[in-house]
């Protein structure tokens, strides 16, 4: 008998950090590396969020709080779901975690049984798969394509469903291709999801304020009503107020499924930093100009790398709706050799060779549940980013 939990083996560790730590490793070694795998703006926290975290700590805001979040800042999230989604949610049926991640894990470790099914449409971000696999349910992955811009469409969803199918995993924008869903798009995924009376939705909607060229961000509950005793809307301030560090996520759905999820917090971590949480008060009310001035540097950088990546050899690069990231396929360069003489045969073979021989690091789209292609996230500098697409062009030139 090993001494290692049995669950433990279904599961993988994060292929996204895995690239960061070795893109660190290279660099410890004095190589010249740029790195796009990681997933967090490169933005610092606005200067109001900060001031009201020291706030917070000068006056004592320093003890264990309610387990799923401080009564502000569940009326700070209800404030916001009303105006920015148009949604009526109550303190009991809101959920303050230690990051969308831990709000996400606490629902399905909260639901699931051995036996359920949850569907998540594929590229994914990479723990929805992972944590399903824990909880001992069966990740059901629907492949999408990038001539469909990576969105399943109904049809394929209907299909995914059986009687053992708990939830639906929707995330838009997506992390890792960028794709967002219009209204019209949505409402034919609500609509399937609604057809199937036992089934629920999980919607991921952390990458709700990074949409470019005036797309209109909608979620499902906002378009089908009749979900809402069925859904859980999770979101945070993560990466719209560039806050990855400080830990706050926040989910909001009926109120048995959030005292199911506080009373695994209960026994976990308690509840999220007191401190992080009265800074979360102040992102969702204080003044909100912060984020459409980032979404527009954001946008600049996405129609930079996608022109780039466009004129690189065996790439091809769809211009997404949303997110840092972009998702390319590198099909044109299966079969070659690089100019150090590496043969590459998948998407994993061409972000190994592209780190080794142009210090570049991405992420292979595999890990993502999507071949051959690779992510970009452009959450960094303009300089950083020219010169990273500059090194792949040369790359993917040096190809025979
Ligand atoms: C799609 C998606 N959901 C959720 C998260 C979790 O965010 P956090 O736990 O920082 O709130 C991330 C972070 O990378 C993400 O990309």
């Amino acid at each position: 008998m090993g001494f290692l939990a049995d669950s433990l083996a279904r599961i993988k560790p994060s292929a996204t950090i895995a690239v960061s730590d070795k893109a660190r490793q290279l660099k410890a070694a004095g190589r010249d590396v740029i790195g796009l795998g990681a997933g967090e703006p490169d933005f610092d926290t606005p200067d109001n969020v900060k001031e009201a975290a020291i706030r917070a700590i000068r006056e004592g805001k320093t003890k264990y709080t309610n387990v799923d979040g401080i009564p502000e800042l569940k009326a700070a999230v209800a404030a916001k779901f009303a105006r920015e989604n148009h949604l009526d949610y109550k303190p009991e049926e809101i959920s303050v975690g230690t990051g969308g991640k831990q709000v996400l894990f606490n629902a399905l470790m909260a639901t699931l049984n051995p036996g359920d099914e949850v569907v998540i449409p594929a590229p994914y971000w990479v723990s929805y798969p992972e944590i399903v696999a824990l909880a001992g349910a069966t990740p059901v992955i629907v492949e999408t394509s990038l001539e469909s811009g990576f969105k399943v469409s109904p049809e394929a969803l209907d299909k995914a469903v059986t009687g053992n199918t708990k939830w639906v995993i929707l995330n838009s924008p997506s992390n890792p291709s960028g794709a967002a869903y219009s209204r019209e798009e949505m409402k034919a995924l609500t609509d399937v999801i609604a057809g199937h009376a036992n089934v629920w939705v999980l919607t991921d909607d952390i990458y709700e304020h990074l949409v470019y060229d005036g797309f209109v961000f909608t979620t499902p509950v906002e378009i089908e009503p009749a979900l809402k005793d069925r859904a859980l809307t999770m979101n945070g301030v993560s990466k719209a107020y560039a806050m990855t560090g400080w830990r706050i996520g926040y989910g909001a759905g009926p109120a048995m499924l959030v005292k199911a999820m506080a009373k695994l917090q209960s026994q976990s971590t308690t509840n999220p930093s007191s401190i992080s949480q009265w800074a979360a008060v102040e992102a969702l009310s204080g003044p909100q100009d912060f984020i459409p001035r980032n979404a527009e540097v954001f946008r600049q950088r996405r129609d930079l790398v996608v022109s780039m990546l466009n004129q690189a050899p065996g790439l091809s690069c769809p211009r997404p709706e949303g997110a840092f990231y972009v998702f390319p396929s590198c099909a044109g360069t299966i079969g070659k050799t690089t100019a150090g003489g590496k043969m590459i045969g998948s998407d994993e073979d061409f972000v190994t060779a592209l780190l080794e021989e142009e210090g570049v690091a991405v992420v292979h789209g595999s890990a993502f549940g999507l071949a051959p292609f690779f992510r970009i996230s452009y959450a960094t500098s303009t300089e950083a980013l020219t010169e990273a697409c500059t090194r792949i062009q040369r790359f993917c030139a040096g190809l025979r």
